[in-house]
């Protein structure tokens, strides 16, 4: 019989949780090679299938249609094992995703501060969210009470991508 991974499975997937800056993609890839598991960023499997970059769906289609991609692009991720998946920093916000992903696998937030955030992406016309300071803050403000029910958080401000990736899988074998 095929049983199909679920959250209390080894293999099941690591979903990681977090503001837009809070480096998801790069230390995914660092616990992805730690781990030896493959790697997958949410946004890019949406892009993929949407046949459109992130600005283009909201531009286009509008943010409540990216939101349902998104959604529908979570729960595709049932059939993962072995793999990290980095999440966009809106996908956890809602509570029909949440319910997704743990059912799916294990969560972690990389609780980073906004200031690095910030300085990470700023200019990225790639981010159709991303504001100012001023607007940020409030935006993560409201997020954060989402965030913290990931089941594991992990500071995320000093550390480099690989330090993160030790740490990470440390907390996820204890
Ligand atoms: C979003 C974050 C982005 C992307 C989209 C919406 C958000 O991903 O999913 O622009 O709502 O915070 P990153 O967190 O990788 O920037």
């Amino acid at each position: 019989m095929n049983v199909r991974p679920n959250s209390e499975s080894d293999d099941a997937p690591i979903f990681l949780v977090g503001f837009m800056g809070a480096g998801k993609t790069t230390v995914g890839l660092a616990l992805a090679h730690h781990l030896e598991y493959a790697f997958f960023d949410l946004d890019e499997l949406i892009c993929a299938r949407a046949g459109k970059s992130v600005q283009e769906i909201f531009a286009e289609l509008g943010e409540a249609e990216f939101r349902t991609l998104e959604s529908a692009a979570i729960h595709r991720c049932r059939h993962m094992v072995r793999s990290v998946v980095a999440l966009g920093g809106g996908a956890y916000v809602s509570e029909e995703n949440r319910a997704s992903l743990r059912a799916i696998g294990k969560t972690v937030w990389l609780d980073c501060p906004i200031e690095i955030c910030l300085k990470r992406i700023a200019g990225d016309k790639s981010r159709p969210l991303l504001g100012d300071e001023d607007d940020m803050r409030p935006l993560l403000t409201r997020r954060r009470a989402a965030y913290a029910q990931a089941d594991y958080a992990v500071p995320a401000g000093d550390l480099s991508p690989e330090e993160l990736a030790i740490e990470i899988t440390t907390i996820l074998n204890s």
